[in-house]
């Protein structure tokens, strides 16, 4: 039996950087709490290890209210403005963790919106990251998830548009829900504000499935990243498996399988991809 493993497998930058500017918080600790907003990533096992070392989740908005003192950090998912002018506001410290590549999504859309363009978010409806950005327009802004919601969408054509995207959304999918907008007219400009993180995990992680007669993806139950490259090498590889954790693998292998691939998410630590290899080369 052999095993591919993919190159971009597991943390990216931003993931990385986050999750290390908490240790460090956790490292100069002052006595303060520390606290996230929302988990800081999607692994639950990482959300554990901070839960020991004392730092509590914020899981909404009503919650930041309460809280009296200590240092929010903000996740790589970035959050929206008001929420920002709350942790100032209430006197708390901010490390701001956002990924510099969502920060910049912010940018064009505070941008470009102050310039009185109609904001247009491809990405999925209600995740935080999509909640952050649009939290970042000063007029209209519109997100569209799937074709149905691009050939619902009117806007008044003597307005510009500025199309963006979700950092994790399907590079794909994002082009076919750009021509509808496209075809119906609409002035503007398009940024393509995808991750090349998550692209080149997404192109791989295809390839890779494309080849192997079982494909393991490995990650969060609630990472959207995750879920896409499953959705990916599903489609090109049958005997494809989505694990949070070596124990959720079961592997019926088809017979003759010679070849595993694996890839995992972006918030799937480095151990957890080692314990999965190591458990295929052992036991297959
Ligand atoms: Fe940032 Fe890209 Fe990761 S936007 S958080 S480096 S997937």
């Amino acid at each position: 039996m052999e095993m591919i493993t993919a190159k971009s497998a597991g943390f990216c930058f931003g993931v990385k950087r986050a999750i290390d500017m908490v240790y460090e918080q956790i490292a100069c600790f002052k006595g303060i709490p520390i606290y996230t907003y929302g988990p800081i990533i999607h692994n639950e096992a990482v959300v554990k290890d901070l839960e020991n070392k004392g730092v509590c989740v914020i899981n909404d908005v009503e919650q930041l209210k309460t809280i009296q003192t200590g240092t929010v950090i903000i996740r790589s998912h970035g959050v929206a403005q008001n929420i920002h002018n709350i942790i100032a506001e209430k006197g708390l410290g901010c490390v701001d963790a956002t990924c510099p590549f969502v920060k910049r999504i912010h940018n064009i859309v505070e941008k470009e919106s102050k310039a009185g363009k109609q904001i247009i978010v491809i990405g999925n409806q209600g995740h935080p990251e999509v909640e952050g950005i649009t939290g970042w327009a000063e007029g209209p802004v519109f997100v569209a998830e799937s074709e149905a919601d691009a050939k619902s969408f009117i806007a008044d054509k003597d307005i510009s548009c500025c199309i963006v995207s979700q950092t994790t959304f399907n590079y794909n999918k994002f082009k076919e829900l750009v021509d509808i907008f496209k075809k119906k007219g609409y002035n503007g400009n398009v940024v393509n504000t995808i991750c090349n993180a998550t692209e080149e995990r997404q192109i791989e992680a295809g390839l890779i499935a494309t080849e192997v007669d079982v494909m393991i993806v490995i990650g969060g139950k609630h990472s959207s990243n995750t879920r896409k490259l499953y959705e990916i090498c599903r489609k090109k590889c049958a005997s494809t498996y989505f694990i949070q954790t070596l124990e959720d693998l079961q592997l019926d292998l088809p017979t003759a399988t010679a070849l595993i691939g694996i890839t995992a998410g972006a918030s799937t630590p480095k151990n957890i991809i080692e314990e999965v290899q190591d458990y295929v080369r052992v036991n297959f």
